[in-house]
């Protein structure tokens, strides 16, 4: 018992003292972090937001180890992620870069005029969206990469990513404009992939909106009655956009929506999707990457176009996670893969750039009633859970935005008996 109890006690002692050594050889890349402390209250309407970062100049978003230097000319040591048991937590993680407000809005009904406190506290109305050439710079870097992919660059080496984000150009217009001869209000559906789409019969809903968001396996040829026929912007990553052939090839789906004009957005969230962005910019035909066998924008059939081309700022999508999809999970080892959905993001960016937002084929309460994908009309699937997605902190973010009246989120009402047969 003594010799177990002494053991005990020599564990915790090795422990305590590495983990003393550990912080030591932390400590001088930055004077001020402290490690996630599970003070914070998950998910996004307890959010305990210290409500002076609201009005902060942008250059207090410089972490306090490199704004002391005047001018900061090289990148910091690298940081591993394997380094941290759990999500880091340093005391500028939740300072966002912010921009000049894109518009003045006429929109009396803009979820930007809720009034709802919780969202007000959260909710950034001008943070930073999206990344490109001019905003980047070296504290910029050093900055952002104290944090994991894709919410920073934590573990990515400069040259490699700076190949890419230095031919990334300024976006001219913004995301989204009022429609001429409209409200003055910008109105979006943004549509989800869930199964809670198929046999909704909202195709015609969903077409009726200024804007039409989509994300993924954006299936719409053969589903049009059901999620509608326009896309106004895609959102997907390197791997979403050459995954889905194979994913949902034998559902119909050929190639990302390639509407006239459609605006592309990518979430840059591995370093596979920097070599994505170097290859599409360098517009050369025979341009293929490790992780795809053609030139990039061939995948954009024939919409691809680099002033309709955006990619998502690190800022944005650590503010998502910080604010409003904080997963308990990120206290666990796997912290580092732990992120919000593609779908989340996408939701996100039209709270960001739209007026009033619809949010269809989103994850809701009874999602066990229904197929995975909406694709999956004639078999049942069950959802699958990722560990690298909290599915059930996104579905009860969706109802409770939709509750304060935020978005308005499809759900069904009349009961739903689908093909489920007694086997
Ligand atoms: C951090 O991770 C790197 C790379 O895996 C490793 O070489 C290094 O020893 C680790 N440092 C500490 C302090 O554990
Ligand atoms: C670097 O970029 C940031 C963000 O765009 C900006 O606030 C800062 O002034 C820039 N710093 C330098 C030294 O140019
Ligand atoms: C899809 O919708 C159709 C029409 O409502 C229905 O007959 C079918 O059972 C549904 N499929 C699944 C997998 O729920
Ligand atoms: C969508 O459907 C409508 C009505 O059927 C049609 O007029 C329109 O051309 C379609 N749009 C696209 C992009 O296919
Ligand atoms: C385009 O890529 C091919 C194959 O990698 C290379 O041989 C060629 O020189 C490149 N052309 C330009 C203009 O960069």
């Amino acid at each position: 018992m003594a010799s177990k109890t002494s053991r005990i006690f020599l564990f915790l002692l090795v422990m305590t003292v590495s983990f003393v050594v550990l912080i030591l050889s932390q400590e001088y890349l930055s004077k001020s972090w402290t490690i996630f402390s599970g003070k914070h209250e998950l998910g996004w309407e307890t959010f305990p937001l210290n409500i002076n970062l609201w009005g902060q100049e942008e250059k207090t978003a410089v972490p306090p180890s490199v704004s002391t230097t005047a001018v900061v000319e090289t990148p910091m040591p690298l940081l591993y992620r394997g380094n941290f048991t759990k999500l880091p937590q340093w005391d500028f993680d939740d300072v966002y870069n912010q921009d000049a407000p894109p518009r003045p809005t006429t929109c009396a009904q803009s979820l930007r005029n809720s009034q709802d406190e919780n969202f007000k506290k959260a909710f950034l109305p001008n943070i930073r969206l999206f990344l490109h050439k001019d905003n980047i710079n070296m504290s910029e870097w050093n900055r952002l990469s104290h944090f994991n992919n894709p919410f920073g660059f934590m573990q990515f080496k400069y040259d490699d990513v700076m190949a890419s984000v230095k031919l990334i150009p300024k976006p001219k217009e913004p995301l989204l404009l009022p429609k001429p001869g409209g409200d003055g209000c910008v109105h979006c559906a943004v549509v989800g992939t869930a199964g809670i789409l198929n046999g909704s019969k909202v195709g015609a809903e969903i077409d009726a909106h200024d804007y039409v968001f989509r994300m993924n396996g954006a299936v719409t040829k053969g589903y049009e009655e059901d999620v509608g026929n326009r896309t106004s912007v895609y959102v997907h990553t390197q791997h979403s956009i050459t995954a889905s052939r194979y994913i949902f090839g034998k559902y119909g789906y050929k190639s990302a929506p390639h509407d006239e004009g459609i605006k592309y957005v990518l979430i840059p969230e591995a370093m596979r999707d920097f070599q994505w962005l170097e290859g599409l910019f360098k517009g050369n035909e025979s341009f293929s990457g490790p992780h795809h066998k053609k030139w990039p924008g061939a995948y954009y059939s024939g919409q691809y176009n680099e002033n309709r081309f955006y990619v998502l700022h690190q800022d944005f999508l650590r503010y998502v996670r910080n604010r409003f999809l904080k997963s308990p999970n990120l206290n666990k080892r796997f912290w580092a893969i732990v992120r919000p959905t593609n779908g989340a993001f996408a939701l996100f960016l039209a709270l960001h750039t739209c007026d009033t937002v619809d949010a269809y084929g989103f994850m809701t309460d009874d999602y066990m009633k229904y197929s995975n994908y909406y694709v999956q009309k004639y078999i049942k699937t069950r959802v699958i859970f990722y560990a690298n997605h909290d599915y059930k902190l996104e579905k009860n973010t969706w109802k409770d935005l939709h509750n304060r009246k935020i978005i308005k989120l499809y759900q069904r009402m009349e009961p739903e008996s689908g093909t489920e047969k007694p086997k």
